[in-house]
């Protein structure tokens, strides 16, 4: 495995390892935290064009980053439709909104998506696809990158068509899903067939799928032979999971994963972000998963009843302090 650079566009990025985009959870926060422990690149939650476009108060959300850090990564704005007049609309806010790069999602296979035609529906219609992609191009100066699957069912295995035709319009580098529409999150990611894209086109390609340690990732860029990964689930209450595989795929050591009170800093830091993020009221709840995630993902044990209470609880002062409290019992236990 060699390390390459990657380049989008005007951007160059040193580092292999990107956080995957996941609608409902790498919200500004989330991405704030990838970025802060060495993601090489992040990508907004889908925001679909068509609300967008009519003002809709969770898209408007979504593409906001006032208070995004993003250090000196670019800031990459991912769209989905399947009208050019939308996309077309969708990229110019995103331009204003101060967007470095703007992605297009032909992955996404929720069926609220494809029935409307969009995401990994657009798979199937590779005309109309392309121009979606043309559209999106034209739209503004900046780079487009798109995200897509293997195709939409294995009938279809049609990424590398797709690849070719996005990158003759000026698409500058690629993610795919090494699953099919059909698998939905079902069977594995095969990061083999990936490989076929990566042929075909002299663009980046970003292999995805499955990825969850720095053992998976190097199996993935060998596979695929990808230029760089994506890292979605695996990053659940582990928003250091992405800059760790980056920092050992770049031969430099990994931040350590941060445990007991370094951990309950960055949880009641990661939760005051969502509070700004949302505001109070619609904070408390969307915040309620990353808790319970981070518990999981270090192993702390937590009586039933106490992780209703956190897990419930309206007041954030009163969830902040049964979190203390979880802590305190889980370092006196492994003192
Ligand atoms: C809850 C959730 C939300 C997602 N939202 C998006 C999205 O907004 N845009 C997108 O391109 N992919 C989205 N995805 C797909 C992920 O980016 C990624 O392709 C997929 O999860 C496979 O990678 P993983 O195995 O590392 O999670 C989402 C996935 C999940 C689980």
């Amino acid at each position: 495995l060699s390390l390459k650079k990657i380049r989008i566009g005007k951007h160059i990025i040193d580092n292999q390892a990107f956080l995957a985009p996941m609608a409902g959870i790498t919200d500004a926060s989330f991405r704030s935290l990838a970025i802060k422990f060495g993601a090489g690149l992040v990508v907004s939650e889908m925001i679909a064009s068509a609300s967008l476009g009519a003002g809709q108060r969770e898209m408007v959300r979504r593409l906001k980053n006032d208070f995004l850090s993003c250090a000196n990564l670019p800031h990459i704005v991912q769209l989905s439709g399947n009208q050019e007049r939308w996309l077309e609309l969708g990229a110019k806010m995103a331009f204003d909104a101060g967007a470095d790069i703007i992605d297009i999602n032909f992955g996404c296979p929720s069926k609220k998506v494809t029935n409307g035609l969009a995401g990994s529906a657009l798979m199937r219609e590779p005309d109309k696809a392309l121009r979606l992609i043309e559209t999106v191009v034209k739209a503004t100066d900046l780079p487009v990158t798109i995200k897509m699957r293997l195709g939409w069912d294995e009938d279809n295995l049609n990424a590398k068509d797709i690849a070719k035709s996005a990158a003759n319009a000026g698409v500058k580098m690629i993610s795919v899903h090494g699953r099919t529409r059909q698998q939905f999150y079902k069977g594995k990611a095969r990061w083999g067939l990936i490989s076929d894209v990566v042929d075909a086109v002299n663009i980046p390609i970003v292999v995805n799928g499955d990825i969850t340690n720095i053992k998976t990732a190097k199996m993935a860029l060998e596979l695929s032979g990808a230029d760089a990964l994506m890292i979605g689930r695996a990053s659940y209450g582990q928003p250091w999971i992405v800059g760790q595989v980056g920092a050992v795929l770049a031969e430099e050591s990994p931040i350590a994963t941060p445990k007991d009170a370094a951990l309950l800093e960055l949880m009641l830091e990661h939760y005051e972000m969502m509070m700004s993020e949302y505001g109070y009221t619609h904070g408390v709840r969307v915040a309620r998963k990353h808790l319970n995630w981070y518990l999981a993902a270090a192993d702390i044990k937590v009586d039933k009843q106490i992780m209703h209470q956190l897990l419930t609880n309206k007041e954030a002062k009163q969830v902040k302090n049964i979190l203390r409290k979880i802590f305190q019992k889980h370092m006196q236990e492994a003192a």
